[in-house]
């Protein structure tokens, strides 16, 4: 077969010789990165000035003062400060393979010098074409049918044409299911989904909502009676007027609340039983239990209508089953991805698929009983000040202070000064502290390290 100019060009050794110059210059200083550091102070005053000013164009302060220098090694990154922190929030959950990773990088060049920075619906390269087969291939690999793959560029978006599919398969059934203290993204649609009042001050009611109380571990029976209950209550006071339910089976933005099989079907059932079509908001959880897609933790497969990605897989994106397809016109976009992008998402992908991570005592679950057992170790010492951990996999949350909100907040402030990014989660009274580790190159001695960085912070805050 002839070859494109394309491939002449990737496979050009000067472009192999230029890889292999940048990785040996990239290997030199990021491994003088070995663990925790303090700020340089002469940096300190450079540092200040570049936060106040980002603060003033973007019109409000950072959370954390973070930013990035540029470079990391494996769960460290250096902030332009010239301090060393351990990432274990990861841009809430978007660096799965951690900072400066070599192979992260050699695909983001093979997606820098192609012939555009982005790839839209009207212009899309090969790589598009390998990554929609691998999505397609992983999410149906257990028998689901939803092989049809929409990308897009951030997990809000993938929800949006997740719901603007099931409204136009159910129309003209306008109302949707979701669960208590969901999280949904930040769109005029999606904030009318997600469970938070705070985030949609302002904002005019785009979508009509009924809200199921999610699982609670506590009480198996309780749960799947209350859920069912309310569902079949919103059905019978709006009859034939749920379009879909919206589930995110493991809650990541209140804090790491894990759902159960038994309960999600219990659910699921209803919906068969009203025409209403199953939608797993995956956007958080993608990549972080021992299955790459939380369906497949679950064994739900054969219920998937609609599921989301994003974060880890760099590249937003919504799968759909064929009786799902959306008329023409529906969905489209300017942007599906960045080339770099695409292309560091095919790596990933493929690497977390071959690499040891997935499935029963793979890494994913090595790394999770490691944390669990330091975590439970401090808790034992220090019962009033830290209970957990909770959540699965890559996905840890601890409660700190008894969910007290306030303190919740000053400790991840404390813990970040100590050199340990992670984030808050939920809200009063079950706030909880989380982390999102980035799997692929944390290892038992980092967690180790973060887990003693994790006590010290919690004895110096009285
Ligand atoms: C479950 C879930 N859905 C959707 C989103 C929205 O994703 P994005 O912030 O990329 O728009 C998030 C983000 O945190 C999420 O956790």
């Amino acid at each position: 077969m002839a070859n494109t100019k394309a491939q002449d060009f990737f496979a050009d050794p000067r472009l192999k010789e230029a890889k292999k110059l940048i990785q040996d210059a990239l290997k030199e200083h990021q491994t003088k990165l070995t663990g925790v550091k303090e700020a340089n102070p002469e940096l300190k005053e450079s540092y200040a000035n570049l936060l106040k000013q980002i603060g003033e164009y973007r019109g409000g302060a950072l959370f954390y003062n973070y930013l990035g220098s540029g470079i990391g090694n494996g769960p460290l990154v250096e902030l332009a400060d010239g301090s060393v922190k351990y990432d274990f929030i990861t841009g809430i959950g978007v660096h799965y393979m951690g900072h400066s990773h070599p192979g992260v990088i050699n695909a983001t060049i093979d997606g820098a010098v192609s012939n555009t920075v982005m790839n839209g619906h009207l212009q899309q390269n090969t790589d598009t074409a390998r990554l929609l087969e691998l999505l397609s291939k992983e999410a149906c690999r257990y028998g689901a049918e939803v092989k049809n793959v929409f990308l897009t560029t951030s997990g809000a978006m993938a929800n949006e044409n997740a719901f603007k599919i099931m409204l136009q398969k159910r129309m003209p059934a306008n109302r949707m299911f979701a669960f208590e203290k969901c999280f949904a993204g930040r769109t005029l649609g999606m904030a009318w989904v997600t469970d938070k009042a705070a985030y949609r001050v302002g904002i005019p009611k785009t979508i009509d909502v009924d809200y199921i109380p999610f699982y609670c571990d506590g009480d198996h029976e309780g749960s799947i009676r209350l859920a069912v209950s309310a569902m079949k209550k919103a059905i019978t006071r709006y009859p034939g007027m749920h379009a879909g339910f919206c589930m995110e089976l493991i809650q990541g933005e209140n804090g790491s609340w894990v759902g159960n099989k038994e309960y999600f079907e219990a659910l699921i059932n209803v919906c068969r039983e009203n025409n209403i079509s199953v939608f797993f908001d995956e956007v958080q959880s993608f990549a972080r239990t021992n299955k790459l897609f939380t369906f497949q933790y679950f064994g739900l497969d054969k219920y998937a209508d609609v599921v989301a990605i994003g974060k880890n897989s760099q590249v937003c994106a919504t799968f759909f089953k064929d009786d799902h397809k959306p008329k023409p016109g529906l969905m489209s976009q300017t942007f599906t991805g960045a080339s770099s992008q695409i292309s560091a998402s095919l790596y990933i992908i493929n690497e977390i698929v071959n690499g040891g991570l997935l499935g029963e005592g793979g890494k994913i679950e090595r790394l999770h009983k490691r944390f669990k057992t330091n975590l439970e170790a401090i808790s034992k010492k220090h019962p009033e000040k830290l209970c957990g951990p909770y959540g699965i996999g890559g996905m840890v949350a601890i409660s700190v202070y008894k969910g007290d909100e306030a303190k919740t907040k000053a400790f991840t402030f404390k813990l970040f000064e100590n050199g340990v990014l992670s984030f808050m989660a939920g809200g009063h009274p079950t706030a909880r502290v989380r982390f999102l580790l980035p799997v692929m190159v944390t290892e038992e001695k980092h967690i180790d390290d973060v887990c003693a960085i994790i006590e010290t912070t919690l004895s110096e805050m009285e």
